[in-house]
């Protein structure tokens, strides 16, 4: 009874979802080396990301985003919260100074009005409705309303059971401030702002949910995790704590006010007793976090709500205090090298479609030339169009050549394990980089015979036949997966006090 609904429901999901989904950074600012804004800037514009949050809302930042068509959301601070909520024009001056200089030149598109404020600062929580209220009647004042969209980021801690998401609620002790807020967004037309941490849940949980959960690894069919209310399976411990805050929604009946996610990501080192803060597993989270984001699919009770997500955060930040892992939760170090290789591509330019891989714009040359030499050698790749007189030849440069080799070798190992990393000379994008005859491989441009050559090209690949046939038998195998999942399902219902 149910495979058909399901089915037809997934379907027209991935066919009805025009709104691609984002991944957007956030920007911590304690660092002894503090890259200066335009350095900040330039390289998040060579790494193609298209979404920041800032945590306050610093001039020479807000300066430096201005005509890149970055979109910024800004922060105002736990410590702004009570004046801005007691004063109507202490938020007028806020959002004055800190907003309507810098629109439009600056695309900011949302303020994150505190930080956790429930859980880190409760004795703002009363004035919290207030303090959203006065910012968004200044916004209103300034006609900007429409444009930046006011909301609070909360942590998952106000949701006290989070698995199975379909009982979830808000801790009684924040009903009143929660729907407050609720209330803001339904009738702002906000978003409801979520941080959650997977490695919290996982690390917390006393080892009740599998790793490959956490890092959204496959589950072998004795692990599945399954709703037993509402028999949703979910793939990841992400989209679990997605659909707890929509059920804690539900529960106060706000149904449709979408989540977006603030925070998550997960540290590359800890210190004693963190084995789990570790390079392989950050690296692994948040490569398979894009992947799952730009899917551009929502959680299983809202398939066709993209779960827009930034990730924390940009840099590791030195300077904060506490276990080791918290000053490593950065995809990069200050001086703008990859702590690992991770590409981080917005879906926007072409929703659904293939993800090339080529050359990053800054690689050194050399760099490039063994990443060139490797794909077209060892790799496999097909090089055959790069050589002289062929359709990709020119431009006769190294990184033309290399995004050629790089992304034939990756269209054709994805599959398999193949990444578009290359030392970190490489990044994924959904910009199909063809030009004029030169039609990359798994581009809908390419010949499917390659004319004189003996061509690797996919020829016209449609991602969405393949994903939508993908869909339907993983939903046939679903019947015989379901009584193995029973065993995790029996072992969480039993235990439902040591979950997260
Ligand atoms: C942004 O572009 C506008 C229009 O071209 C220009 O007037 C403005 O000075 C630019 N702002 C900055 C900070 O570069
Ligand atoms: C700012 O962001 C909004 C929302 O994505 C977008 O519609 C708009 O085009 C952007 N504006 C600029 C100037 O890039
Ligand atoms: C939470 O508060 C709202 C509004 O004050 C109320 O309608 C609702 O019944 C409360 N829910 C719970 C679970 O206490
Ligand atoms: C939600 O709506 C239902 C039906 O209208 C009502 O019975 C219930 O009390 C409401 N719950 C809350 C928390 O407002
Ligand atoms: C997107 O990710 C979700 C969650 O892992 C998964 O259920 C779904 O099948 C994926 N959709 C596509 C089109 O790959
Ligand atoms: C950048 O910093 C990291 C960590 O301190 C260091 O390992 C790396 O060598 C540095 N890279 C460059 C190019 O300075
Ligand atoms: C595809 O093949 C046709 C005929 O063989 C050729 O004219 C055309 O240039 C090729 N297109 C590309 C993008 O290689």
């Amino acid at each position: 009874m149910l495979l058909p609904r399901w089915s037809i429901l997934l379907l027209i999901s991935i066919l009805a979802t025009t709104n691609a989904a984002f991944i957007g950074v956030n920007i911590g600012t304690g660092l002894t080396n503090m890259p200066s804004p335009s350095d900040i800037v330039t390289l998040l514009k060579s790494r193609q990301i298209t979404h920041v949050r800032l945590y306050d809302a610093n001039s020479h930042m807000l300066k430096a985003f201005a005509n890149t068509s970055i979109e910024v959301m800004v922060g105002v601070t736990n410590e702004e919260i009570l004046k801005i909520g007691r004063y109507p024009s202490a938020a007028a001056s806020w959002v004055n100074k800190n907003v309507a200089a810098y629109v439009p030149s600056t695309n900011i598109t949302a303020i994150a009005v505190g930080s956790e404020v429930l859980t880190i600062t409760p004795h703002v929580a009363p004035i919290l409705a207030s303090a959203l209220n006065n910012i968004h009647k200044a916004l209103v004042a300034s006609n900007l309303n429409f444009k930046v969209k006011v909301s609070s980021p909360m942590s998952m801690d106000i949701m006290p059971k989070p698995f199975p998401p379909s009982t979830s609620t808000f801790s009684p002790s924040w009903n009143t401030t929660v729907y407050q807020l609720l209330q803001f967004l339904k009738n702002t037309g906000s978003f409801f702002m979520l941080n959650a941490y997977p490695y919290y849940g996982y690390t917390t949980a006393n080892k009740i949910f599998p790793l490959e959960y956490a890092l959204f690894k496959q589950l072998s069919p004795v692990k599945q995790i399954v709703d037993p209310n509402t028999l949703l399976h979910y793939n990841s411990m992400f989209d679990a704590m997605v659909d707890a805050a929509y059920y804690s929604m539900e529960a106060l009946n706000f149904s449709k006010i979408p989540v977006v996610v603030t925070e998550t990501g997960w540290p590359s080192s800890g210190g004693a007793g963190e084995a789990d803060a570790n390079l392989a597993n950050a690296e692994t989270f948040n490569s398979n976090l894009i992947k799952r984001v730009l899917n551009n699919s929502g959680p299983p009770s809202r398939p066709d709500i993209p779960i827009n997500t930034y990730i924390y955060e940009l840099y590791n930040e030195d300077k904060l205090s506490g276990p080791v892992s918290e000053r490593n939760w950065g995809i990069l170090f200050p001086n703008g090298t990859s702590v690992y290789p991770l590409g981080l591509t917005d879906g926007s330019e072409s929703a659904g479609s293939t993800l090339f891989c080529v050359a990053k714009a800054d690689a050194e040359e050399d760099e490039l030339e063994g990443g060139l030499n490797w794909a077209c050698g060892q790799g496999g790749a097909n090089c055959a169009l790069i050589q002289p007189g062929q359709a990709c030849f020119f431009p006769n440069d190294i990184k033309s050549h290399a995004s050629f080799a790089y992304n034939d070798y990756y269209q054709k190992k994805k599959s398999t394990g193949g990444t578009c990393d290359f030392s970190g000379t490489a990044i994924t994008t959904t910009r199909d980089p063809s030009y004029k005859t030169c039609a990359y491989t798994g581009s809908p441009n390419a010949n499917a015979t390659g004319g004189n050559f003996p061509t690797t090209a996919l020829g016209p690949v449609s991602p969405l036949v393949g994903n939508a046939n993908a869909l339907i038998i993983s939903i046939y195998h679903l019947p015989f997966l379901a009584p193995l999942a029973l065993t995790l399902l029996l072992l969480l219902l039993l235990q439902p006090d040591r979950l997260l």
